[in-house]
């Protein structure tokens, strides 16, 4: 018999609604998402469909309304704020669509931050954050603030931030969107080398069709629900683009 399919991820009939009465927002209206541990899922749809919304229901960042949600084996919400918090620290990486660096501190302490929640000595958080910056090309940056980056080079710094504690499920929001064609295949290949294992997951929200590739599949949403899922081989190497104008 064929092993059962495990899940890093299961939810069913998740809604979310923002505010009340005449001025709630159905941002959810009953998403069904699952994602096998080992794989890349992409979520594509239209702006405002409830992209974000999803995955910061499955990093446990947001409450959902109702509906059924299970990620690496829990329920986000059934936990308390303080199991809630150390779960994340843990095992959750998240890459923001406004990328969310701290502008007050440098870039390699930006990246170090999820080892310090942790508890992690200051000296070996920055090393290991300097390791992650190396990793995203941007290592040179490590005593910049992140205002005195570009838009490529901060989401670079958000992927560093997001990998650096391994975590065992990592949710990315746009990762490519302010990165030339190059630099969105080597931010892919790296987050699929470290985030796509036997006992990690990674989805990743996009509308960039260069890195589709990189999919185990890739799920439709449209108006708060998931309407499409389509599985393909994945071809998770950087794909050179040497037909620049
Ligand atoms: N905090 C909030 N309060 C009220 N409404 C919200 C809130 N966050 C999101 N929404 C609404 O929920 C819906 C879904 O938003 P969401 O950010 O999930 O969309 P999205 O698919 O990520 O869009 P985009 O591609 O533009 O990022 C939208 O109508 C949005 O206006
Ligand atoms: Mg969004």
């Amino acid at each position: 018999m064929a092993e059962p399919v495990r899940l890093a991820v299961a939810t069913d009939g998740v809604t979310k609604v923002f505010g009340r009465g005449g001025n709630a927002v159905h941002a959810l209206r009953g998403a069904f998402l699952e994602v096998p541990y080992g794989e890349l899922v992409m979520l594509v749809g239209p702006s405002g469909c409830g992209k974000t919304t999803l995955i910061s229901i499955l990093a446990g960042i947001l409450d959902r309304t109702e509906g059924r949600c299970e990620v690496l084996g829990v329920d986000p919400q059934a936990m308390s704020q303080g199991a809630l918090t150390r779960w994340r620290g843990q095992n959750i990486g998240f890459v923001f669509q406004q990328f969310n660096l701290i502008p007050t501190i440098t870039v390699a302490e930006n990246v170090a931050v999820p080892l310090l929640l942790q508890g992690q000595a200051r000296r070996r958080a920055l090393a290991a954050a300097e390791a992650a910056l190396e990793r995203v090309g941007i290592a040179d940056k490590r005593h910049s603030r992140p205002t005195q980056l570009s838009g490529g080079q901060q989401q670079r710094v958000a992927i560093a931030r997001a990998l650096v504690h391994e975590p065992r499920f990592v949710v990315c929001d746009e990762p490519t969107s302010a990165l030339d064609a190059d630099n969105g295949q080597l931010v892919m290949e790296l987050l699929a080398e470290i985030a796509v294992q036997g006992d990690r997951a990674l989805v990743v929200v996009t509308h960039d069709s260069r890195v589709f590739h990189f999919a185990d599949r890739i799920v439709r949403m449209d108006d708060g629900r998931v309407v499409d899922t389509r599985t393909q081989i994945a071809d998770r190497t950087a794909r050179q683009h040497s037909e620049s104008p």
